[in-house]
């Protein structure tokens, strides 16, 4: 992580991640389930990583071991603190101060179960500090339900109420707390170090530090959002309703960033997935984690990709798998049936058909033919297969790994190969063929002759 850049002041953000989630009726942590193939958790660190913040504070409780370790695989320089018991939004709050002590700047608090907050929108925060002590990000709700209202007055924040505590006029508003605040951050800590749970829940409300702010001088302004951004994830319904909103969002990115989707609505991306621009996704392909495509690259339909690397010009499928550390070098070709994982294959090569290439290096322009399989693992240990360049595997090769096949040399079909092939050697690893010349009709004169007995009773 960085300091912030470009002259603004430092930020820090605090990511809300203790909360139970009851609601999801699972014995996963909440933030834990996994939205674009990440769990709730990476999408709003991914938010935060993005403003360039001096610091990431998540503070956790239910599942603190689990969701912490998720927090560091994300980034090791994540601070995580534990919030035990769970008193409420402003008591999680108060848990980041020793981690933000001497911390100058904004802070920013995020929760980690809102995973569709923009950067930009965020960043507008930021800018709204400049004429506000708090900013408050709201959005207008035609069905506003159980959120907090904002009380405004022109421009003003007056008070955020939770609907709990709300009189039936201030539950008559539409406009919506989503739980994302901005302050310097030491004002923040010493607000929330001021808030009591003096309020129908018994709970230490972050949303009291507007009222508490404004005794202290300070003036408390709105910022609004869509409400798509600020949809939460309580059940398993909004998690499905978030995950479609993320794709949907993914797509016209995509679309905007120069990349031909030609049926959008059936393709799924992942959060970190990296497309360049003028490269074309045919119909229902599925992005796993840790993908990233060159500029100019295909994947053609049905496939299935995770964790790999596509340069520029190759092409991929229709329903081809790679699994990850896949790497396929420029105009590689990967053809039909073909499951690739743990493989470097070099420029220019090509695997049409019904293939699986684990655990191999392939040099360029060798061609594998159909059925080709490396037999990377003995049941005990796997195995690495190398393959030079401008070899010609022929069609349906077991290669027993460990094995190596020098450049330019050609495996017979139907080889099972058990020993290093040399450099432009034929290596021909089966049983010679024997032809029984008039065999064929006594056989079939045999068998129609049993087949005839057999009716007849
Ligand atoms: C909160 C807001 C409400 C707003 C709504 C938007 C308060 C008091 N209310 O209500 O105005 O409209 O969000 O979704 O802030 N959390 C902790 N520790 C706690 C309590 C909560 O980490 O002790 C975390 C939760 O995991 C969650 C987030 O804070 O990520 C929000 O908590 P939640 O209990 O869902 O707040 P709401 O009642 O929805
Ligand atoms: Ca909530």
């Amino acid at each position: 992580m960085q300091v912030s850049g470009s002259g603004s002041v430092p930020v820090s953000v605090i990511v809300l991640a203790a909360g139970q989630g009851t609601r999801m009726n699972s014995d996963l942590p909440k933030v834990l389930h996994q939205m674009a193939a990440a769990p709730l958790l990476h999408h709003a660190l991914t938010t935060a990583r993005s403003l360039d913040p001096a610091r990431i504070v998540v503070v956790t409780g239910h599942g603190s071991e689990a969701v912490t370790a998720a927090a560091l695989a994300f980034d090791e320089a994540v601070d995580a603190v534990l919030q035990d018991p769970q008193s409420g939004t402003a008591h999680a709050v108060a848990q980041a101060a020793p981690l933000l002590e001497g911390a100058t700047g904004d802070a920013i608090v995020l929760y980690a179960d809102t995973p569709l907050i923009r950067e930009e929108t965020l960043r507008a925060m930021l800018d709204a500090r400049a004429r506000h002590g708090v900013v408050v990000l709201g959005f207008h709700s035609p069905n506003p339900g159980r959120y907090g209202r904002l009380v405004t007055q022109g421009e003003t924040l007056l008070k955020i109420t939770e609907w709990k505590d709300a009189t039936e006029a201030e539950r008559s508003l539409t406009l919506c707390n989503s739980g994302v605040v901005c302050a310097d951050a030491q004002t923040l800590l010493s607000l929330v170090a001021e808030v009591t749970n003096d309020n129908a829940a018994g709970e230490y409300y972050l949303t009291d530090i507007v009222e508490l702010a404004r005794k202290r001088g300070l003036t408390a302004g709105v910022v609004l959002c869509d409400e798509t951004e600020t949809q939460g994830v309580n059940t398993r319904v909004q998690l499905a309703e978030a995950e479609a909103a993320f794709q949907a969002r993914a797509r016209s990115a995509a679309l905007e960033n120069g990349v031909t989707l030609t049926a959008p609505e059936t393709v799924f991306f992942a959060l970190d997935t990296h497309i360049g621009r003028d490269a074309t996704i045919g119909p229902n392909v599925i992005f796993g984690p840790g993908v990233t495509i060159e500029s100019g690259a295909e994947i053609k339909g049905f496939c299935h990709l995770e964790g790999c690397h596509i340069s520029r010009g190759a092409t991929v499928g229709p329903f081809a798998r790679l699994r990850p550390g896949a790497e396929l070098a420029e105009d590689v070709h990967v053809g039909n049936f073909v499951e690739i994982k743990n493989a470097i294959l070099d420029e220019g090569v090509k695997v049409g058909h019904l293939t699986y290439i684990g655990d191999a290096d392939v040099g360029e322009f060798t061609n594998i033919g159909a059925g080709t399989v490396t037999c990377n693992y003995d049941g005990v240990m796997k195995h690495r297969t190398t393959i030079g360049k401008r070899a010609f595997i022929g069609s349906d090769t077991m290669l027993v790994a460990p094995v190596a096949v020098g450049d330019g040399a050609i495996t017979a079909s139907g080889s099972v190969i058990t020993e290093n092939v040399p450099a432009e050697a034929i290596a021909i690893g089966r049983s010679r063929q024997v032809n029984k010349l008039g065999l064929a009709s006594k056989l079939f004169e045999k068998l129609k002759a049993i087949k005839a007995a057999k009716a007849k009773g």
